[in-house]
């Protein structure tokens, strides 16, 4: 099975579905969700098997999506219930959907092509009643999803990008870190910056200890732990759908030890940190990330090199360059 088709990705916000059926891309295809009686979701390529026209254009009913064009009915299974047209008549198996996986996890709703049960990144401060969470996003990013994740993993831009936020030019050297494989990716540790604003609540500059974690082909969770704040851990998840090769849709998944701020207020310090990322990132060519030369690299971009060996490892060929 393709690495990337057998593993879930984060495709809406779970309160984007509900009553109609929604219309989204995934690895270069085009799938419908919607919700059956029972309002859980459901997912299959949005194409109907009668004539090809996109179930996305149809509607709900009962819990059945109806098609736009003919009228015919797809049950929670996929299977066919009725042909307008032919009221007597038992559509068989073959008049069916493909029904893929979807679940609802952190807030998202989560496709996955190929496989059963859906196979989800993980994200231990999801169950950390002491961490306040919320998501932020989506941005849609002209850029391939692994160009997105390995900005995520880079610690030596932050001088630059996000001076007088997450950096500061006057301490812009790195320490050494530690990276370590895992099932699933690998762990980057012993990870230090001095940030002048490392969170929304910080009034001062301070060090920060950070942790990022690959948890799937295009997820990762960073884990920041400021001296000043005792016993407590600010995780942040990176979910990223890959739209198209050169496309991606991106949330966070924020687990924060910060009950005072608003949503919102959380919600603009995130926005300010991406929307620097933004435009560096959509200016990167090439699009797609070049796992074998094509780029140099030195000591200090030890995680994008785990990162990219991962990608060839795992036979991952959607946004990269082989
Ligand atoms: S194309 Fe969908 S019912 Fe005919
Ligand atoms: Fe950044």
């Amino acid at each position: 099975m393709n690495c990337e088709r057998g593993c879930a990705h984060p495709v809406a916000d779970a309160d984007a579905l509900a009553g109609a059926p929604l219309a989204v891309r995934l690895l270069g295809e085009d799938w419908v969700l919607w919700r059956d009686e029972a309002g859980a979701p459901r997912a299959a390529p949005d194409r109907c098997p009668h004539r090809g026209a996109r179930l996305s254009l149809g509607r709900v009913c009962d819990g059945m999506l109806e098609c736009a064009y003919h009228g015919w009915r797809f049950d929670g299974e996929g299977r066919c219930t009725r042909i307008p047209a032919l009221p007597g008549f038992t559509p068989p198996a073959s008049h069916g959907l493909h029904r893929v996986a979807l679940v609802e996890a952190h807030g998202l709703l989560w496709l996955q092509p190929d496989g059963a049960p859906p196979c989800l990144p993980a994200f231990e401060a999801e169950h950390d009643a002491r961490l306040r969470k919320l998501n932020v996003g989506p941005y849609d990013v002209a850029a391939s999803a692994p160009r997105v994740v390995e900005n995520f993993l880079d610690l030596a831009h932050f001088g630059f990008v996000h001076e007088g936020w997450l950096g500061d030019r006057a301490h812009v050297e790195l320490a050494d870190y530690r990276v370590e494989p895992t099932p699933t990716g690998f762990v980057a540790s012993g990870c230090r910056a001095w940030q002048p604003q490392s969170n929304r609540l910080s009034s001062e500059g301070s060090w920060v200890d950070y942790r990022y974690e690959l948890t799937s082909p295009y997820t990762a969770v960073l884990t920041k732990l400021p001296e000043q704040q005792g016993g407590y851990r600010d995780e942040i998840a990176l979910f990223v759908c890959p739209v198209d090769e050169e496309a991606s849709r991106v949330w966070f998944r924020m687990a924060l030890t910060d009950f005072d701020s608003s949503d919102e207020q959380i919600r603009a310090f995130q926005h300010t940190i991406f929307t620097q990322d933004q435009p560096v990132l959509e200016s990167q060519r090439p699009k797609r990330l070049p796992l074998a030369g094509g780029e140099v690299h030195c000591a200090a971009d030890r995680s994008s090199a785990a990162y990219r060996r991962f990608l060839r490892e795992r036979d991952i060929s959607f946004g990269v360059l082989p």
